[in-house]
């Protein structure tokens, strides 16, 4: 653009014009997408968020104009004036919405040239996700990114219209907090103005958004960011959104009942589908026993079946051992699996035995009996019961897990994932939402040497369970429940506990001391002396919506700079080394072996 130039200001985007607009003259904005020299002509396609338009360059009506076209490359910003035409009949194309009309220019400005980009800005392109989050400015361009950063916006809009509607306050909180590590690591941030003390970054808002009750706001929600420092995979990221939400004056039932109409209000607005509501609940046990998991996928079938008692009183040693151990024998039919190969079932034993089982024991229902290592042990009778609990046919494979109870449904729930996606059984139209209800209060941490709280050290437990807190904690249950869709935990809450004499007994169970408590929580357990209501509430996993909304298998894919799975951002380097004066400053030293420096 030279400073004489008249700048050209866009009067459409590159998604708007069609036939109606045949023989106007317009501007549009935007970014190369292609260039083709054709026939005497060349064609540009011309791409901003809203869509392409093609442009056309004629050199007999403008010869100039023609030979600056040549310049173009893509990924160049420019502008384009020129007068809409209805393209002939056979240059049609009818999956762009502009596909009936071009603009033939007349009047060319060039913002920015563009270096070749290190990728092509195309929805199938094989970049490496390395390169792409390297450059994401440039990954960011292409319509299917575009698609997904516009669908979560789309998202937050419902959320934030619905708990408004709903008479929810919207209210901030500290990103600089206390440190109180329970679950995850924190991230911690040093003081310089206190020497040697650190704040630490919200793992979620959960104390806060307790004192707001206390504070008396009753309805909060908030889209918020969290951090953890914790091991990533596909669908956890060191930061993270929540949208936060915590109610006064409920029981369970209000609390879901909210989030229910939360996520038909999603659905309706983002997609017009209708969810049937109320979603299902399921015991933590029973998911446990069915599917081996507490974010069950109910995309598809293959249900674990208990069958214990009914191979009882054989001479098998690893049936007596499991059942003289209190454990459990468990299994899964797979259709169709007696015809799999030697090779394919050696390949799930070893998916069972990497999830910490001893080994699967398959049995093929061939004839209407049972074949197999397991078939000797058991008697006509028991294989025709095995036969019918797990609704086997001719053809299919059972195969049995033995041994201590909760890692037999584990290993059986990995195996169950992995055939759900091995032999396509998962319907991936289908949205499956449900509740898991009724976990546990504390799981024993056997590497601490201690219960530590499943949820949170604020969670209830049930009223009937208090007093097993000081003869079986281990068997407390919580007044706790998680959101699961599609065999994901998008939403975790729980009602909490409001009374300092019940949460110095959770304290006391998780082996926090009160003088720890104290120092810790101390002005919570304080605020509850002043009049706390009785509140619950729930945290979605806002990034992890998003992502099954849209449909992708990383919650990288909806969040617009995301850190790669070693918590790295690979676009600008964090994090980085920052130089000695600023540490000073903070009154730090690094203290880390030379060879960790030389990794960085
Ligand atoms: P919880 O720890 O279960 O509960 O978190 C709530 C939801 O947040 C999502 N989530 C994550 N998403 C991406 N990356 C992560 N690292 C990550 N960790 C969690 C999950 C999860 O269901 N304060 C409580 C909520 C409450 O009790 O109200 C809490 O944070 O989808």
């Amino acid at each position: 653009m030279t400073e004489s130039q008249k700048y050209l200001s866009r009067t459409h985007t590159c998604g708007e014009l069609n036939e109606n607009h045949t023989g106007k003259k317009v501007t549009l904005s935007g970014w190369v997408d292609r260039r083709r020299d054709h026939g005497g002509l060349i064609f540009i396609d011309l791409r901003d968020r809203y869509g392409k338009t093609q442009l056309v360059f004629n050199p007999q009506r403008n010869r100039e104009m023609y030979e600056s076209a040549k310049e173009l490359k893509p990924e160049y910003v420019i502008a384009i004036e020129g007068i809409v035409q209805k393209r002939p009949e056979d240059a049609l194309n009818p999956n762009l919405a502009t596909g009936k009309i071009e603009v033939s220019a007349e009047n060319l400005q060039i913002f920015n040239e563009a270096k070749t980009p290190p990728f092509q800005i195309t929805d199938n392109n094989d970049a490496s996700e390395e390169l792409r989050l390297k450059y994401r400015y440039l990954d960011l361009r292409r319509s299917e990114m575009q698609r997904n950063i516009i669908l979560r916006h789309r998202l937050s809009q419902v959320v934030r219209n619905y708990f408004n509607s709903q008479n929810f306050i919207e209210i901030e909180t500290p990103v600089l907090m206390k440190s109180t590590p329970e679950g995850a690591r924190d991230f911690l941030v040093p003081s310089r103005l206190h020497k040697g003390r650190f704040y630490a970054l919200p793992q979620s808002p959960q104390t806060y958004k307790q004192l707001l009750m206390v504070a008396g706001f009753d309805r909060y929600f908030q889209i918020t960011r969290c951090f953890r420092d914790e091991d990533l995979r596909a669908d956890r990221q060191p930061e993270f959104t929540q949208i936060d939400v915590e109610m006064s004056f409920v029981d369970e039932n209000a609390v879901l009942a909210v989030m229910e109409n939360l996520m038909s209000a999603v659905y309706k607005e983002l997609f017009n589908i209708n969810l049937q509501t109320p979603l299902p609940r399921i015991g933590y046990r029973e998911t446990i026993t069915r599917y081996g998991i507490d974010r069950p996928d109910l995309r598809f079938g293959l249900e674990i079946q208990t069958v214990t008692g009914l191979v009882s009183g054989t001479e098998f040693r690893v049936f007596n051992d499991a059942i003289a151990g209190d454990g459990v024998i468990a299994g899964l039919s797979v259709p169709g699996g007696a015809e799999f190969s030697r090779k394919q079932v050696d390949e799930l034993n070893r998916i069972v035995q990497e999830a910490g089982g001893k080994g699967l024991l398959p049995l093929k229902v061939k004839e209407g009996k049972l074949q197999g290592g397991a078939a000797k042990f058991l008697s006509e009778t028991q294989m025709q019961k095995l036969t019918g609990q797990f609704s086997a046919n001719e053809d299919d494979l059972i195969l049995l897990a033995a041994g201590e109870t909760d890692l037999t449904y584990k290993v059986l729930g990995v195996l169950r994932t992995h055939l759900g996606n091995q032999l396509n059984l998962i319907d991936r139209s289908r949205n499956e939402l449900l509740w898991v209800v009724d976990f546990p209060l504390l799981e024993y941490d056997e590497e601490e040497g201690r219960y530590v709280a499943m949820h949170h050290p604020f969670t209830s437990p049930k009223p009937e369970d208090i007093p097993l807190m000081g003869t079986d904690p281990g068997a407390v249950r919580a007044r706790a429940y998680d959101l699961v869709l599609n065999g994901t935990e998008i939403a975790g809450g729980s009602i909490r506990i409001h009374r300092r004499d019940l949460q110095q007994k959770m304290f006391k169970l998780l082996g926090i001391g009160e003088e720890e408590a104290k120092e810790k929580f101390g002005f919570l357990m304080e605020a509850f002396e002043y009049g706390a209501p009785p509140h619950g509430g729930i945290a979605f996993g806002f990034d992890r919506l998003a992502m099954i909304l849209a449909g992708r298998k990383s919650i990288r894919d909806v969040i617009a700079f995301p850190k790669t799975t070693s918590a790295i951002s690979l676009m600008d380097g964090a994090p980085s080394s920052v130089d000695e004066k600023q540490l000073a400053e903070l009154g730090l030293k690094i203290d880390v072996p030379e060879i960790e420096k030389e990794n960085e």
